[in-house]
């Protein structure tokens, strides 16, 4: 690490029983970056920014939050029309769970088309893979706290899920609940489970840079940074590049806080959570509908393997695809900027998630269930299928010599 300078004897006396500024001027400052960065790198550093909004507004909303069933949904109001800018808390919360979606996935998809997942970047990739389960997961929980009608049957619908699993699966479920139904105990445990991940996720995140500022960053071209000329340090140009995003997002996001905070919600949770009335149509919140939709794709027994066993089972497989990757793409190019074909399955593959999505969200009629079995079979596909042989069969164009050839050819 490269000692840090200063004339400031307080700061220099620290630093050498702490090394925190020597450690920020070598992983902040100095930080070798590659120059050709696009703004898709940006949405890595919007979703930490997001994930700090999450907390602090987290934080202040459980100074007036009650977890009794008798009371959470009361809290809530009480806190939208009572509470000193209680409204702005929870919508800033609400939306930005949204929002952390929204980044994170275009963050996930940006790794797609430019095969950052790819060697030496593997565990970065997988630790990616973790956030985002633990992401899916406390977004269920957080969900049900307001206990509005959504809240109760979706945590009713998805809890029940692991009833599926032989033999096991109803003391799963049992103790999910903490009882025989979903009732003050698994507010209870839900509230609990729902501060402590988001910890968790910052502890994973500096886990995820830790290997990032290993491996160094990818880049469009999906060359590595071979020498000084390839790279930039991080501040002030990229400093600058992400405050800039950081504002752009803002705009973004804070429209939706004041001009459409329900936009992303569901209107059955304002209605108090009552186990004798079940909702027309349960939908879980709309960053989970691609894999609902996969999930309620198997309609039919399988020998003695019920449908519903089969849907849980592919629901989670559809994630925990993602950590063979790295093996399931062969192709020996990165970036999709040099595989013209590889290029045209990636938009496909992007649509087939937005059909899902689409499916996901609506009853399950024909011929919407064709359409999703169609969509859950491509899905897997594109990962067994596609990746595999694609790698082999596609001739990529030329690479170029380096980032900085490339760069200044551009220029040219
Ligand atoms: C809380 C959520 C997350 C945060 C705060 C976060 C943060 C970051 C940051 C700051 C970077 C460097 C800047 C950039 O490349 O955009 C990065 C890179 C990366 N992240 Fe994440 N990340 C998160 C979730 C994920 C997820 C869910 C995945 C994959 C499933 C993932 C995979 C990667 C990979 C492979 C890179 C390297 C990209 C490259 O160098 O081209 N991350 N992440």
């Amino acid at each position: 690490m490269s000692g840090f300078q200063t004339n400031n004897k307080v700061i220099s006396w620290l630093d050498e029983r702490l090394p925190i500024f020597s450690m920020m001027q070598h992983s902040a400052i100095e930080y070798p970056t590659p120059r050709n960065l696009n703004y898709w790198w940006n949405f890595g550093s919007l979703a930490a920014f997001v994930l700090v909004v999450m907390l602090l507004t987290g934080i202040f909303l459980v100074m007036n939050y009650s977890s009794h069933t008798s009371l959470a949904f009361d809290s809530v109001e009480r806190i939208m029309r009572d509470v000193n800018y209680g409204w702005l808390i929870r919508y800033l919360h609400m939306n930005g769970a949204s929002m952390f979606f929204i980044l994170v996935y275009i963050h996930m998809f940006r790794n797609l088309y430019y095969g950052s997942y790819k060697a030496p970047r593997e565990v970065l990739w997988w630790v990616g893979i973790i956030i985002y389960l633990a992401m899916m997961a406390t977004g269920f929980l957080g969900y049900v706290l307001p206990w509005g009608q959504m809240s109760f049957w979706g945590a009713t619908v998805i809890t029940n899920l692991f009833s599926a699993f032989p033999v096991v699966g109803q003391s799963i479920v049992t103790l999910l609940w903490g009882g025989f139904s979903v009732d003050n105990p698994t507010l209870n445990r839900f509230f609990s489970l729902h501060y402590l991940l988001p910890f968790v996720i910052v502890g994973l995140v500096v886990v995820h840079v830790w290997a990032l500022h290993t491996v160094r960053s990818n880049n469009p071209l999906g060359v590595e940074m071979k020498g000084e000329a390839d790279s930039i340090p991080f501040h002030p140009y990229y400093t600058i590049k992400d405050l800039f995003g950081i504002g752009l997002f803002l705009m973004f996001f804070l429209a939706f806080v004041f001009w459409a905070p329900n936009f992303f919600g569901e209107p059955d949770n304002y209605i108090p959570a009552n186990p004798m009335v079940t909702p027309p149509h349960i939908v879980p919140e709309w960053y989970y509908l691609p894999f609902y939709a996969i999930l309620r794709s198997f309609t039919m027994d399988l020998w003695i393997i019920p449908a519903k066993l089969q849907g849980v089972v592919a629901m989670f497989a559809a994630i925990l695809i993602l950590f063979f990757l790295p093996w399931l793409d062969t192709s020996k190019v990165r970036s999709a900027k040099f595989r013209p074909i590889y290029r045209q399955f990636f938009w496909l593959f992007l649509v087939d998630c937005l059909v899902l999505g689409y499916v996901g969200g609506k009853p399950a009629e024909e011929p919407l269930v064709t359409i999703g079995q169609l969509g859950t079979a491509y899905y897997f596909a594109h990962f067994l299928i596609i990746m595999p042989l694609l790698g082999k069969l596609e001739k990529p164009k030329p690479l170029p010599a380096s980032i900085s050839a490339a760069v200044l050819k551009e220029k040219a």
